[in-house]
């Protein structure tokens, strides 16, 4: 029986087949993600350099000396690795935990692939059992507050935590999300959100899911 990190690992250690030579890899953020860094040192040879959601993320790579450039110092993203706190039969995706959604979003919009690289427990029938984080201008808390509320959502401070961007967190609970792709939308339209963490426009193109019995690749 492997741990959730075992799996986790295996799905990062899958990932490496999918990144071309020479090429600048986007590189998400998370526990996963920091298990793929650690395998992405091992081919850095073949890497251009990479594109990071996080300071964090940046920091990893750097220490492993594997060059790390600002989004708009690239020409392009052929592909971009990051995981996921929810995964739908979709691919639409709940993003966010640890904070770094807008970045992201940003980066994985702007990849011309995105593999979402997760174990089994990730994988949902419908979106909204895990918080959905909301990035917030701070002088809006309370407005989008209230906002979420209307819309059945029970939002939540994330306490003391300030994104790499300098907003809040709003952490919303008990939201059955049945439409992702209206949701995502409906999200963006309240004034001083700046993100949430519906990943659905852009969704996955690739999902590499591992389970105890092995990888699986969701199209
Ligand atoms: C960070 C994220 C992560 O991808 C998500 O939280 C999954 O993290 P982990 O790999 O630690 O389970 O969206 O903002």
């Amino acid at each position: 029986m492997l741990t959730q990190n075992q799996l986790k690992l295996e799905a990062a250690r899958k990932a490496l087949a999918f990144i071309p030579d020479d090429c600048i890899v986007g590189v998400g953020s998370g526990s996963t993600v920091n298990l793929f860094i650690e395998e992405l040192a091992t081919i850095k040879g073949r890497l251009k350099g990479a594109v990071a959601s996080s300071q964090a993320s940046a920091d990893r790579l750097k220490a492993h000396h594997i060059p790390v450039y600002d989004l708009n110092a690239v020409d392009g993203v052929p592909v971009y690795i990051d995981g996921a706190d929810e995964i739908n039969h979709y691919l639409h995706m709940i993003k966010g935990g640890g904070g770094a959604l807008t970045r992201e979003k940003i980066l994985g919009t702007a990849s011309d692939q995105f593999i979402c690289i997760a174990d089994e427990s990730k994988y949902v029938d419908v979106l909204g059992s895990f918080p959905l984080p909301v990035e917030v201008v701070p002088m809006a808390r309370s407005f989008v507050a209230r906002e979420l509320v209307k819309l059945g959502g029970h939002p939540e401070l994330r306490d003391g935590f300030i994104t790499d961007n300098g907003n809040i967190i709003l952490d919303v609970h008990g939201m059955k999300i049945s439409k992702p792709v209206e949701m995502e939308g409906i999200l963006n339209q309240i004034a001083g959100v700046v993100t949430n963490g519906l990943f659905a426009r852009r969704r996955a193109d690739v999902l590499l899911l591992a389970r105890q019995n092995g990888i699986e690749e969701i199209r």
